[in-house]
């Protein structure tokens, strides 16, 4: 299996390639539009070949390569069914495969920090989460807007990502602090908003963090919802 991360660091976003060996197909999570043509140049020199680009949630921080990626490859774009994005051309749904050549990947409904985020599982010899911002390295995605909800991040973490085999590998959707990975175990252990804190503790962390609003969530927030094509305009 090939296996890529990517960083932009305007955004400190994570986006994923993961593809079967050569000549196969392949699927990127969390793609940065800006970002758009440095992946599509690493997949020719793979030589696999884009199927689906998928969204873990509404980005509001960075404007997504959704759009941009199907209109250069026809590739399917993803995001989960609560989704308001109007064109995405697939919907998933909590426990839903999809599956490539050589890839096993099932959506885990995990709202919390947006009402429609995903987690999505790879099932592998070594398993890997890809979190999106549900579960951040040492953190978790702030819940104060676009339907985001402390409760829900809680219960999605402790009770769906918690509940995976400890060696299973977290990869979230950003990291300011240079983390490149973790595992279930690592935040169990050592997420400081987690790791012995109780839900109310939790609920009382997240609803007191009293953070900026994104420096580019006015804009990012609209064109996301049009798969990142209005950023174009
Ligand atoms: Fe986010």
């Amino acid at each position: 299996m090939l296996f890529r991360q990517f960083f932009d660091s305007e955004s400190s976003t994570y986006s994923y390639l993961l593809a079967g060996d050569s000549g196969h197909e392949a699927l990127l999570i969390d793609p940065v539009i800006d970002k758009v043509d440095m992946y599509l140049k690493l997949v020719e020199e793979l030589d696999v070949r884009l199927v689906r680009a998928i969204d873990t949630h509404t980005h509001a921080d960075h404007i997504t390569g959704l759009g941009k990626l199907r209109e250069k490859t026809g590739c399917i774009t993803v995001m989960g069914e609560q989704t308001e994005a109007d064109c995405v051309s697939e919907t998933i749904r909590e426990g839903e495969h999809i599956r490539l050549d050589g890839i096993d990947l099932e959506a885990l409904y995990t709202p919390g920090h947006t009402d429609e985020s995903y987690s999505f599982l790879l099932h592998s010899e070594r398993p890997a989460v890809f979190t999106g911002d549900v579960l951040l390295i040492r953190g978790s995605g702030r819940t104060d807007f676009q339907g985001g909800d402390a409760g829900q991040s809680y219960d999605s973490i402790t009770k769906k990502l918690f509940t995976l085999p400890d060696s299973t590998l977290v990869y979230p959707a950003h990291d300011y602090n240079g983390w490149t990975r973790s595992s279930v175990a690592e935040e169990k252990a050592h997420n400081p908003r987690l790791a012995g804190k109780s839900r109310a503790e939790y609920i009382d962390i997240m609803n007191n963090l009293d953070l900026p609003d994104p420096k580019m969530m006015d804009v990012a927030v609209p064109a996301n919802l049009g798969c990142g094509l209005a950023a174009d305009v």
